[in-house]
Order: C-alpha cells, then structure tokens, then sequence
C-alpha cells in the first residue's frame, strides 16, 4: 500500500520509521516531513495545518491509507473531509477531536462518563475566576480551554500566581482564543503515565505503557514543554492500573461519545495522574504523544501498516499487539531557549557517528540549508535506544549524545529517573 502520513515532528519520523518497515508498505509519503523523514519517506512541502493542501495533495498522490500525526489539523476537520472524498484515515473526526481541542469538552465528557479526574470549573470572566481560585487556593492548576503545544498549563503554587495566569489567559494575551476559555482544577499528586489505545469504534487495543517528561528541567522543575524525553513501559502503570485505564476511563469515554453521535478512530491517549486511590485522567489527546511515540515504535512488533489500515478500515482485531520486551528510551534535543525563544539555523553535526553508537535520531525541528543540518524549532531531536534494561538504554543515549556537535542543544539529564530512582 501507499501512506501518507500528515506532518513532520519526531512523532512522524517515527511513525515512518516503522511505517518503512512493513512488508506491505510498497511507498510512503510525508507532509511536509522534514530531512530525517526524508531517509524512509518522500517529503512533499505542504504544511500540516494547510487543509485545502493536503486534501488536493491527497486526491493527486491516492493513497491507500492517510495518518493524520499532529492535533491541529484533526481539529480543523482534516479526518472528516479525507473520508467524505472517500480515503481511509486513521485520525479521529473534528467532533471527537474535540477532546483535545477544548479541555472544557474533555472535562464534560468525562464528568458525563462518571471518570475519575480532577474537580474543576470552566470560566470566561476573570471576576469569577479570581474568586474561585481565592475559595480554593494553592496549589491550583490554570489551563486554557483550547490548543496550546502542551504549553497552556500552569501549576500555580500560590494564589497570586494563579490569577496572574487566568488573568493572562483570559485576555487573550498568551494564546489568543485558545486561552479565552479557561479550565481551573485542583491539583492532583502522584505519578503520571501516558496511556495509548488505538480505538476504532467499540474495539479498544492498548498500546504499551510509557513516561513522559513535560517539565524543561531537571526533577520535573521548569515550565511545561511538549514533552523532554519518554520512555516505555513505565514500571509505574501495573496490570492493575492499566485495567483501570482502559476500563473505567477509556471504554466509558468512547461509550458517552458513541452516545452522542461521535464515533471515534484513532489513538485516545489517556494522560493519568496515578493518585493514592487509582489512576485519574488529567487530559486526553487525539493521536500519538510525541515524544511517547518514538521509544513506542520502537518496542512495537506487530505491522504497523496493517493496525492503521483495520481501524481506519474500521475492522481492528480485538487482540492484543506484540511487544519487544526491551525497554526504549527517547531523549528530546531542543533548542536552547525553548520552550519560549531560540534562535533557529544553528549547525547540527555528528548524528552519523551518533547512530554508529546504536542510537536512533528521530527528527522534529530539523531542516536542510546548503546541504548543511540546521535547527528549525523548539524541539529539535528525539534520540532514542533500546537495550535490554532500562539504564542500559539510558546509558546508550547519553554516551551517543556526547558526539552530537549542536552548540546550541539542550536536554534533560535525568530521563526515566523515576523508573531509575532505585538503581
Ligand atoms: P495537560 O496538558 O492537561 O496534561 O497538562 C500538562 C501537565 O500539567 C500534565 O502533564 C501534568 O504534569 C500537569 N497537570 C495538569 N493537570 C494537573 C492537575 N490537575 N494536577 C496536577 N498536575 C496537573
Ligand atoms: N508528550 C505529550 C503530548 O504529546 O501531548
């Protein structure tokens, strides 16, 4: 078959990377892609967020399936509009998108479907919200209501913090109409873990468990980023805890969607908060975590092709997927400054000698200028290894780090220190 898959960050790359290595994968094609996409997949220059684009990209290219990557362009109606002209998608409608696009829906849903999440309250008007956060205060969490790049969150650890923050938001001033609507929670504590199903209609199949690091810094410290550095499994989501997820929070979730008309194909991506009494949702995303993806692709054993295919198809096995007992480890490059500003165009050497080492380098914010590799985002690399332990994979990543020569890089020296923190 021939793929095409939408957008062109480390979650993509490592889609295509697995994608490349199916038996019926005769082609894949990439929009927009980036060079290390360009290793397994031919790139074509239209942006992920450009509908009209990649619909007429579509209709031209006819491929047998098309895997919508990023959030944005789900939201915007990509999914719908692919399947009304007759392609198989794998990617959720706008309406179902919705549980991603707007956190004051999610949280509808999952009051509506009895989940265990945090308590909270939707509000507009920075009169009511201040009040509120007086009533309940520190710690409190702020969220904008709409799409924000992971980076709309604000854990506050004092009242005076958080107003700052719903006032920021609610203006309009830090993430336009994003922010406009605002979701304030309590502050849950525990573990997090990110738990991916892959959902055609009833059928539910789990994906392994995994970690991600959505903290800048060191010990989970810094502003919130897309995500630093993921690893899987996460010794932290037991058998128990994974029954817990799929069964009283996911399948209800898919069954109060069902019920008001929105079917959902996909990935859910269940964000927990594994909390003294059981696991609790803090959001839901619509596709693959990024970068949970890339050390997932790496365990996984089973086609690839072939899962996309059936539930776009809407024929999934309920069966289980086939695994890699090896642990996989991704450390995220980004660009120093990141998450707020950093320069681009800086020189990007030594991933050959990288790879000789065993890593993986997934690409995200790369791009080619002059035949030379420059940075061309906020996160840049996803390096990712697997081995038969997890500190041996960690240890594999870090020594290839060592060769990248990028003076601009910047990560975290500490991923999986919590599945680590007894060795
Ligand atoms: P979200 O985009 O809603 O997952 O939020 C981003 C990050 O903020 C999460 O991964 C958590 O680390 C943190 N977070 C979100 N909601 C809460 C909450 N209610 N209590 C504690 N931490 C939270
Ligand atoms: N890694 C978190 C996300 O993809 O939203």
């Amino acid at each position: 078959m021939k793929v095409m898959v939408v957008g062109g960050g480390g979650r993509e790359h490592a889609l295509c990377w697995k994608l490349n290595e199916s038996a019926s994968v005769q082609e894949i094609i990439c929009a927009p892609g980036n060079p290390g996409i360009g290793q397994v997949a031919r790139c074509i220059t239209v942006g992920a967020e450009d509908i009209e684009g990649l619909l007429a990209l579509a209709v031209a290219e006819a491929p047998d399936l098309v895997v919508v990557g990023p959030e944005v362009a789900l939201v915007l109606g990509l999914a719908d509009r692919l399947r009304t002209l007759g392609f198989a998608v794998f990617g959720p409608s706008a309406a179902a998108a919705q549980l991603e696009g707007s956190k004051a829906f999610s949280k509808e849903i999952m009051q509506q479907a009895g989940v265990a999440t945090a308590a909270f309250e939707v509000h507009h008007d920075i009169a009511d919200a201040e009040a509120l956060i007086h009533r309940w205060g520190a710690p409190i969490v702020i969220k904008a209501s709409g799409l924000a790049a992971g980076k709309g969150v604000v854990i506050a650890t004092d009242v005076a913090t958080a107003i700052a923050a719903a006032r920021d938001m609610l203006s309009g001033n830090r993430f336009g109409n994003a922010g406009t609507e605002i979701v304030i929670e309590a502050c849950l504590q525990g573990e997090e873990a990110s738990c991916l199903f892959i959902v055609a209609g009833e059928t539910i199949v789990p994906l392994a468990s995994s970690q991600d690091h959505k903290a800048l810094s060191e010990g989970d410290t810094g502003p919130n980023t897309g995500g630093m550095g993921a690893y899987s499994p996460a010794p932290c989501v037991t058998k128990s805890v994974a029954d817990t997820v799929l069964n009283d929070i996911v399948r209800p979730v898919i069954t109060t969607l069902k019920e008001r008309g929105i079917p959902f194909i996909g990935v859910l991506y269940a964000g927990i908060m594994i909390c003294e009494d059981g696991p609790k949702t803090l959001e839901f995303n619509v596709r693959f975590g990024d970068p949970e993806c890339q050390p997932l692709m790496m365990r996984l054993q089973s086609d690839l092709a072939e899962i996309l295919l059936a539930a776009a198809n809407n024929t999934l096995p309920d069966a289980p997927l086939q695994w890699r007992d090896e642990p996989a480890l991704c450390v995220v490059v980004a660009s120093s400054g990141y998450p707020a500003n950093f320069q681009k165009g800086q020189a990007i050497d030594g991933l050959e000698e990288m790879e000789a080492m065993g890593v993986t380098v997934f690409h995200a914010g790369t791009a080619m200028n002059a035949g030379q590799l420059i940075n061309n985002g906020g996160r840049v690399l996803g390096v990712t290894a697997s081995a038969s332990d997890l500190a041996k994979a960690r240890h594999c990543v870090y020594a290839a780090l060592k060769k990248l020569r990028w003076h601009g890089a910047y990560y975290r020296q500490d991923i999986a220190h919590r599945a680590l923190r007894d060795v």
